[in-house]
């Protein structure tokens, strides 16, 4: 494909997002053409840069052109490894004549966009998502952050890409756990926008959980739903990208899945987190009166046919869940907010907003029920 011009996907965004298998051999030229630059800053984590970083930098002219890396995980989105790879961006040269390049999962994406959006107060970005949860989540709508001991992504700053090169043959080197945990993105795009397209995710789910074993065009319809997220979420981006409102039904699932991680720190995959909050959050929407009983257990059946976990973790202490919601950015005056849906494909919007409060009580029982013995959905 290289020198060839793939052509973007028709979105209402101010940057091209190109998804197709293949495409990672066209960045060079995509970088130059969206954001041209003397410099080109790669970064990466250590094992990313091995499968994929290390051929991508080697797209650019390689006297002007240095892979950055720092060890692979979400303990590494700190302030601390922003500060390492700022120090070494400036000791290396870089100035705004610099393009960042972030080759990695979510963690690199946000890292390495917030290196973007502070140095010498801002340079252009360019993402290169190689995990699922990064091509249809984290790369798209300009959010980069670190997180701190109180929460995750709590210091931040919106900086959109020039460009987002999503390359769903990336895929073929990411364990299955992790592609796996992406998923729960794409089942959340279809609960908070698009009834269609969770049917759609749904009747993949078994050959996600199967890593493709019982689905021989796996390639060809883990692309077409990529783009189906990708258009959700740009549609939701293009309203409010700095999510003064709408923007938060991105969130559904996300206050409990933060408090989960948080609590056990950070140590099973976001995804997974954000699962387990989607079948939560919607036991609540339902005991408020927002949706009718059986929403859960629908989240739930799509998540377990996914082979995700849809109930919380033997001996998580649900007081210490509720502690760690109120670190919520939603949250207001100590108190969590939540984005609700009132069934599939529609969330709640009373009034204009797309979060309400919900009593701790309310959600401590929602988490009682979300249990480890919580009944199965399949
Ligand atoms: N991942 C949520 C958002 O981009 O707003």
């Amino acid at each position: 494909m290289a020198g060839a011009h793939p052509d973007p996907l028709a979105l209402p965004l101010p940057y091209s997002v190109y998804c197709r298998a293949g495409v990672r051999q066209c960045i060079g030229e995509i970088a130059q053409r969206a954001a041209p630059s003397h410099r080109v800053a790669v970064i990466s984590d250590s094992a990313v840069a091995r499968l994929h970083g290390e051929a991508i930098a080697a797209q650019f002219p390689a006297d002007r052109t240095r892979l950055f890396t720092v060890p692979p995980g979400e303990q590494e989105k700190t302030r601390n490894r922003w500060a390492e790879l700022t120090d070494a961006l400036l000791e290396w040269g870089a100035g705004r004549d610099t393009t960042v390049v972030a080759v990695g999962g979510g963690v690199i994406g946000d890292l390495a966009g917030f290196v973007a959006a502070t140095f010498m107060r801002g340079l252009p970005l360019v993402q290169v998502p190689t995990t699922l949860l990064a091509m249809v989540d984290a790369s798209v709508g300009g959010k980069t952050a670190v997180d701190t001991p109180v929460g995750k992504n709590l210091v931040g700053a919106f900086h959109n890409p020039s460009a987002v090169v999503i390359d769903p043959e990336l895929l073929d080197t990411l364990p299955h756990d992790v592609l796996r945990s992406g998923f729960a993105e794409m089942i959340k795009h279809g609960v908070i926008a698009d009834a269609p397209y969770f049917d759609a995710v749904l009747h993949f789910a078994g050959a996600v959980r199967d890593h493709g074993a019982s689905a021989p065009n796996f390639a060809a319809t883990i692309t077409t739903l990529i783009t189906g997220s990708v258009r959700i979420k740009a549609d939701v981006v293009a309203a409010d990208s700095r999510e003064g409102g709408l923007r938060q039904i991105l969130n559904f699932g996300h206050t409990i899945a933060h408090a989960v991680e948080r609590v056990l720190n950070f140590e099973l995959l976001h995804g997974d987190a954000v699962a387990m909050g989607m079948v939560a959050e919607a036991r609540i929407a339902e005991s408020i009166g927002l949706a009718r009983e059986g929403l859960s257990m629908a989240i739930a059946d799509a998540v377990e046919r996914a082979g995700l976990p849809s109930r919380l973790p033997a001996g998580i202490r649900l007081d210490d869940l509720i502690a760690a919601t109120h670190g919520d950015k939603k949250a207001r005056g100590g108190a969590a907010r939540y984005s609700l849906p009132r069934g599939i494909g529609a969330m709640e919007a009373a009034e204009g907003k797309w979060a309400v409060a919900v009593t701790d009580e309310v959600v401590k029982s929602a988490l009682h029920a979300s249990g480890p013995d919580a009944p199965s959905a399949i």
